[in-house]
């Protein structure tokens, strides 16, 4: 039975010195808060990371940490392609139920920044290009982490969207794609969810930074939203302890050394006050009570390592997606008497990026071995690695091609494994193209060339760029970043024991060049790489990743499909897209209004041969708008199941947010007279249903 202290943060405040309180304003080490064992104040212990716990046992100087091992999730990216909230939901709880066991009060995490540009190297740590998907699975994930009584921080607050110069580039964002892209996510969540504490980013935003920005951390986020917990910094985000205690921060994490006499000497001078001070501490020692009341809360807790392996099995099964199946190749069929798999990442997966969210898993399954179990004594299966481990370097051989040719010629049919690597994918980095190494695209055409009958399956965290093989192989899988269970996961869909229902939550471009914030120029020759102001003969600053100093959003709220739709651009996959071994039938379309609110009733019908999920999805559409918007916005969607032959009716409420734009004028929130189109879909181009409004 655990025991809850009760806690008088009235009287608290009164006992503690002032020595005592400015000292509680920065972490006592790395993971914890200062404890005043006087007072019987204990410390609150907080540690990684998103999608899986990840407890730092030792650290090693110049060695990766030796870390507690947990049960490694899939990725955010991966779990954004579910697009299921109750699987969020239980994936936070799972994760929670880990940080019971490790004594852990705060997740650091999750992470919901928008995904502006595929090069980001932490994109496997986000979510979507989409904040209404971002804010609505974020939703669900603190909720999951939160109902077993252990916190969360919400990051990273905000704007920061590139890793290249993240501890001091301002992200230049202006109010309309601030409001409608970059904070919505973060709104919902703090609205709906309560996160316990909420992290600020590294980067400036709109020239301030982000851990001293007193309009983004009180303004917005507390006057605003309502926000009630706490903002602790991001691992040494703050630059002047002075001006972040005055924008309303908290906690500064880690422990700094100067951090104490900074603050007792600026309480001195009089350039803060008690009042401020206690501002902080009463922050902290709410999230002080929070935890100790939490307590029956965890003591109720029972699932074991293997229930929340089982969460992780789930949510993989439904993030695989499959983006193309010629011929129906998929799933492997009876007739196929002999099955080459080729690639290291089938026998040794990529389960996961690299950086502070990486967890060390506690068991991680090979596809490799799965497909051999389900293909049991009628499939035979041969296996060729083709390549080497990837080094630090990521420099990658390929061996053996010519015997892996043969292998390939002789079978019935082909599965290449390739995928990036936690080198590739990697916090502090942002990726310099966003095409497999060459070597991997090479082999897929030489081995596709001896056997068409052939599918890749593609371990990444973010969009990768297929144009150069994509069109030449009949199938490709993409797996993500699925985390332990993700092997098992992969052979289930390819055998067709999980049919897959996993969809795109971000546009997968057919080049980096046709990317949003890309200028058409080389963007990295022309920072100001040197830092000196210039930009190099001729240039002129680039949108992404900026000049070393600024990070231009000159594309505004034109990110992900909402470029590539409102420009009519081709993309090689379109947001929301993902296959089915079953077919489904969208029918009877009915909006029922209620001013500047509707509900969006249809009818899906599963048409195919075998059970099947189907995420159908709203999308929203201003037929003449006044002000600038984009050609159409998610505002809704519900993941069904059903077998062959049901019919469902969905029902989706659309709130005045879903027709609403951030207006300049009003700097509000607002809705427009006139028509706007519901559209709902199985994809953001595959729009089945439409019907029409009036404001
Ligand atoms: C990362 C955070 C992380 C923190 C603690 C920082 O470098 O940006 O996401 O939670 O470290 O490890």
């Amino acid at each position: 039975m655990a025991l809850t202290v009760v806690m008088n943060i009235d009287r608290l405040l009164t006992q503690l010195t002032i020595d005592e309180k400015i000292a509680m304003l920065t972490g006592s080490d790395t993971w914890s808060t200062v404890p005043v064992k006087r007072l019987s104040i204990p410390s609150v212990v907080v540690s990684d990371g998103p999608h899986g716990l990840r407890k730092v046992k030792e650290e090693r100087p110049g060695q990766d940490a030796l870390q507690y091992p947990a049960v490694c999730f899939p990725t955010y990216s991966a779990l954004a392609a579910t697009w299921n909230d109750e699987l969020a939901q239980q994936m936070g709880a799972a994760i929670a139920g880990d940080c019971i066991d490790n004594k852990v009060d705060v997740l650091l995490g999750p992470g919901v920044n928008m995904k502006r540009n595929p090069l980001c190297g932490r994109n496997f740590e986000y979510l979507s290009e989409d904040p209404y998907l971002a804010g609505r699975l974020g939703t669900a994930l603190v909720n999951g982490v939160q109902s077993r009584g252990i916190g969360t921080s919400l990051k990273h607050f905000a704007g920061n969207s590139q890793e290249v110069d993240r501890f001091w580039v301002n992200s230049e964002i202006d109010e309309r794609a601030l409001r409608e892209i970059y904070l919505p996510a973060f709104e919902k969540i703090v609205k709906e969810a309560k996160p316990w504490t909420v992290m600020c980013a590294y980067n400036l935003l709109n020239g301030v930074h982000c851990s001293q920005n007193r309009r983004l951390l009180f303004n917005i986020l507390r006057k605003e939203w309502g926000f009630d917990g706490i903002v602790v910094s991001d691992w040494g985000a703050v630059h002047d302890r002075v001006e972040s205690l005055k924008a309303s921060l908290e906690l500064e994490m880690p422990y700094c050394k100067t951090s104490f006499e900074s603050l007792k000497k600026a309480y001195e001078e009089d350039r803060i006050n008690e009042y401020d001070i206690d501002f902080a501490v009463e922050g902290i020692l709410r999230l002080v009570k929070k935890v100790s009341e939490a307590a029956d809360l965890r003591d109720k807790v029972k699932d074991t390592t293997d229930d929340r392996y089982n969460v992780s099995k789930q949510v993989a099964d439904e993030a695989v997606t499959l983006l193309k199946n010629e011929d129906e190749i998929l799933p492997i069929s009876k007739k196929i008497k002999k099955l080459a798999v080729f690639g290291l990442a089938a026998a040794d997966p990529t389960i996961q990026g690299g950086g502070s969210a990486g967890v060390t898993p506690i068991r991680k399954s090979a596809p490799l071995d799965y497909i051999r179990k389900l293909a049991g004594d009628d499939i035979e299966v041969v296996y060729a690695p083709c390549y080497n481990q990837m080094t630090l370097t990521s420099i990658l051989e390929i061996q053996n091609l010519p015997a892996a040719l043969n292998l390939a010629y002789e079978a019935d049919m082909s599965l290449i494994f390739v995928s990036d690597t936690i080198r590739t994918e990697l916090e502090g980095f942002d990726r310099n193209s966003i095409r497999l190494q060459p070597e991997l695209e090479k082999m897929i055409l030489q081995l596709t060339a001896v056997n068409p009958n052939t599918v890749v399956v593609v371990q990444a965290g973010s969009v990768i760029d297929m144009s150069e093989w994509f069109y030449k192989v009949k199938g490709v899988v993409y797996s993500w970043y699925l985390g332990g269970a993700g092997g098992e996961s992969v052979a289930d869909v390819l055998f067709g024991k999980v049919n897959p229902s996993g969809k795109t939550a971000e546009t997968f471009p057919l080049c980096l060049e046709d990317t949003p914030a890309f200028d058409g120029i080389d963007s990295i020759s022309l920072c100001d790489t040197d830092n000196d102001g210039s930009f190099g003969q001729g240039a002129y600053p680039c949108a992404y990743p900026g000049n070393g100093k600024v990070s231009w959003y000159r594309e505004g709220m034109f990110i992900g499909y909402r470029f590539y739709d409102t420009w009519k651009k081709e993309v090689l996959i379109p947001f929301g897209f993902g296959l089915s071994y079953t077919q489904f039938e969208y029918s009877k379309l009915k909006i029922v209004q209620d001013e500047n609110t509707a509900r969006v009733e249809c009818k899906i019908k599963n048409t195919g041969k075998c059970k099947g999920r189907e995420t159908v999805q709203i999308y929203v559409r201003p037929v003449q708008p006044y002000v600038l918007r984009p050609e159409k916005e998610l505002k809704g969607y519900v993941k069904v199941e059903l077998e062959p032959n049901e019919q469902k009716t969905i029902k989706v409420e659309l709130d005045e947010r879903a027709f609403s734009y951030y207006s300049m004028n009003d700097f509000d929130w607002k809705v427009d007279k006139g028509y706007y189109e519901i559209l709902v879909g199985s994809s953001s181009r595959d729009i089945k249903l439409t019907g029409k409004i009036k404001m």
